[in-house]
């Protein structure tokens, strides 16, 4: 079973001004990208619309969060229909620094994938472990926990519209990217956790990808290993060897 390569990169709360977002889409633009990765970028969502207006067509755009309900007395959130209604075709739910900071449960994080699957929005589901949980062994048993809660409220043929980033909390940000090992190791649990938990089809197509730390200089070597379907990439994603991770199996 092939599965497409897919590398996102999400912005995070950058860039600061929109002449540096516009900077950013023309090195894109100006780039020769493999033909055969799927390109997803997220900027804050006051960049989306005019973003997408800009970048080019083989480039997809994401929210990089959503809230669970349609409408209403939310102040501050976005809803999925209203990404929809901006064309907006992905969404990341579920990122450790939403968990961290906005103390957002597995549970919450399912019930806002299942929002999102049901407006037609792919998501891409974030999973990883802090450094307690890994030198306490417990790498497969959280991002287990957090896929059940997800796994709980989808149906088989949901999870076509799924893409699982594992990002090891203590690799984002900090320079220290997983190693060969430790990230085939935790994307095949994650895969053998899929085959016993939706089925076998699902584990075969479903694409894992990786984040924590990724750029320019370890892409090819992650790029290379069996489970590893892509990236979630950072800080590399604001800077021009974003280009060179997106090519990486090239
Ligand atoms: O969502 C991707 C992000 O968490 C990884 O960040 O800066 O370590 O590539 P970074």
């Amino acid at each position: 079973m092939t599965r497409q390569f897919f590398v996102g990169g999400n912005f995070k709360m950058n860039p600061a001004t929109r002449e540096a977002k516009q900077a950013l889409v023309k090195v894109l633009n100006d780039a020769e990208l493999d033909q055969n990765t799927e390109v997803v970028v997220a900027p804050p969502s006051l960049y989306l619309i005019p973003l997408q207006e800009i970048i080019r067509k083989d480039v997809k755009v994401a929210a990089q969060n959503c809230y669970y309900k349609d409408s209403g007395a939310f102040t501050g959130e976005i809803s999925p229909g209203q990404l929809v209604d901006s064309k907006i075709p992905y969404v990341i739910l579920g990122h450790s620094e939403r968990r961290t900071l906005f103390h957002e449960t597995s549970e919450i994080v399912a019930q806002k994938t299942r929002a999102a699957l049901d407006k037609g929005l792919s998501v891409i589901l974030c999973i990883g472990e802090t450094l307690n949980e890994r030198e306490a062994g417990e790498t497969a048993k959280v991002c287990q926990a957090q896929l059940e809660a997800v796994v709980k409220v989808l149906k088989e043929s949901d999870w076509s519209k799924i893409v699982i980033a594992y990002e090891p909390v203590w690799a984002i940000g900090t320079g220290k990217v997983a190693t060969p090992q430790q990230a085939q190791e935790a994307h095949a649990d994650i895969r053998s956790y899929l085959t016993k938990a939706v089925s076998s089809s699902v584990a075969e197509a479903t694409r894992i990808i990786y984040g924590g730390s990724v750029n320019a200089a370890n892409c090819k070597e992650l790029s290379k290993l069996p489970d590893v379907d892509g990236f979630l990439v950072g800080g590399a994603s604001l800077k021009p060897e974003f280009v060179q991770i997106v090519n990486s199996k090239k």
